[in-house]
């Protein structure tokens, strides 16, 4: 059975254009004018372009002492409903575990998901045995991205030895390393202080954690990563000190990548002084919302490409969670939702305000997420062969977030109240029509594991790159005689 996209107007990164999209078997088999011979959806007044691709997720995640209370059923259906039709989950190995074994729990997790899915594995301890799991985990896993904490003290933290040996093992198997940058050593010492002082409400962890100890670990971070000659990939950017160290990077040749969530471009620092304790705790994130100066910064790297994506890094707690941290903010459980605003909210505060054009929001939601996670044009691509992951995009169609209708599982949502204006009319998932103007008809079990191959284009120019230019020991004509 074909399904057939009609009379809308194709949207991707770098083309804008009018034509019908044919679908057979979950993939994009023709694309042109007049398509007919099968079920059509009707695309009049609409933008069809490539689905979603949340880079970064944290669904059914062991945290803090309690799990993210979104899995991959609600995380997966709420992507669907607001246009994101892949994730990419984190899979956290336990100090001593091996990252064989943690992958196998986070795919045990995956069985009622609803869209496709692929993971980043986390090095959260050192030895030999992770050293050699990277390579199964590259080779046979279809896993080409290791993520490095270097906050999180005592916990998920590894420290600049451990960082620099992961890095270069990574560089060895051509995947990517990525870094939440803040520095975890003087976090804690600033935590324990605030506390201390009697400094025990949410807005503490904001707080603890300035821009500046996020900015020394994105400099450090891609320090490391120039030592090592390997990609970076910085997880939620949320200030211009990281930015700025970002596009330095950039400017010099460096192959480093910024990825600011649509959190920290919409909300800002003023959330942690609210009454409510409620209200604040329930966005208590690493890093904090900050300020206008910085959403500004984050906003110019996504127009000006210094910064590539944007994320959600959806890590969802009820309310009854965050109340854990009632009297220490330390043990609020880090995170916050975004997975059906993400795609509205920018569209909204992005391309109807001109700060990106339709084109920079494909490519920032989609298409540089597959190029840079290597795995376009399977994602991220309206092309004949491509999966069907598409979403019809209604330029028109207004909502106000509500947590009464999301499809989150928790209790509220940090974008309660605010209007929306650009939503999905159709979402497919390898040709499903998983929503149709608002209906949800996602099918548990539906998403795939994608696979994600090492050594990108990327990966063989640096390492073609630091070859040339690597130490080379001089060769002299004369050593001189010694204790003449
Ligand atoms: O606060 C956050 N971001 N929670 C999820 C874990 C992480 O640091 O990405
Ligand atoms: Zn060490
Ligand atoms: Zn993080
Ligand atoms: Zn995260």
């Amino acid at each position: 059975m074909s399904t057939i996209i009609k009379n809308g107007t194709i949207v991707t990164a770098d083309l804008t254009y009018k034509a019908d999209v044919k679908i057979e078997g979950g993939k994009i088999v023709e694309i042109g004018q007049n398509l007919s011979g099968g079920k059509e959806l009707d695309a009049t007044g609409c933008y069809v372009m490539p689905g979603g691709i949340d880079p970064h997720t944290h669904l059914e995640m062991p945290f803090m002492g309690t799990y993210s209370a979104d899995d991959f059923e609600s995380g997966t259906r709420a992507g669907l409903a607001g246009g994101t039709t892949m994730v990419v989950d984190f899979a956290l190995p336990s100090p001593g575990q091996s990252l064989v074994d943690a992958l196998g729990m986070w795919h045990n997790k995956t069985s009622r998901a609803t869209a496709d899915f692929s993971f980043h594995m986390a090095v959260t301890w050192w030895g030999e045995q992770v050293f050699n799991d990277m390579a199964t985990i590259v080779n046979e896993k279809g896993i080409n991205s290791f993520k490095h904490f270097m906050a999180y003290k005592g916990a998920l933290m590894v420290d600049d030895d451990e960082m620099f040996s992961s890095f270069q093992r990574v560089g060895e198997l051509g995947a990517l390393a990525m870094v939440h940058a803040e520095n975890g050593d003087v976090v804690a010492q600033m935590q324990a202080k605030l506390l201390a002082e009697g400094n025990n409400g949410p807005e503490a962890h904001a707080y603890s954690r300035p821009a500046e100890v996020e900015g020394e670990a994105t400099n450090r971070a891609i320090m490391i990563a120039d030592m090592a000659g390997v990609p970076l990939y910085v997880v939620h950017t949320s200030c211009e000190q990281a930015h700025e160290a970002i596009r330095r990077a950039r400017a010099k040749g460096m192959r480093v990548y910024g990825e600011p969530l649509i959190q920290h471009l919409t909300l800002d620092e003023s959330e942690y002084s609210n009454p409510d304790w409620d209200h604040a705790a329930r966005r208590v994130m690493s890093p904090p919302f900050r300020n206008k100066t910085h959403q500004d910064s984050l906003w110019a790297g996504l127009s000006s490409g210094s910064l590539q994506v944007v994320a959600t890094d959806h890590c969802a707690f009820t309310s009854e969670q965050k109340r854990f941290g009632i009297g220490d903010f330390t043990k609020i459980p880090n995170g916050t939702g975004g997975l059906e605003d993400r795609m509205p909210m920018l569209w909204t505060h992005g391309v109807n305000t001109g700060r990106i054009t339709m084109n920079e929001f494909v490519a920032v939601t989609s298409t540089n997420i597959a190029k840079i996670l290597n795995m376009y044009p399977k994602k991220g691509a309206i092309l004949v062969g491509a999966d069907a992951d598409i979403v019809v995009w209604d330029p028109a169609k207004k909502k106000t977030i509500s947590a009464a209708s999301q499809q989150s599982s928790i209790d509220y949502n940090v974008f309660e109240g605010k209007e929306v204006t650009g939503l999905p009319r159709f979402t497919l998932t390898r040709g499903h029509l998983a929503i149709n103007d608002g209906k949800v008809d996602t099918r548990e079990g539906h998403g795939e594991f994608v696979k994600r191959p090492p050594v990108t284009p990327a990966n063989k120019a640096l390492s073609t790159w630091k070859e040339i230019t690597a130490p080379r020991k001089v060769q002299r004509t004369g050593i001189p005689a010694t204790g003449v």
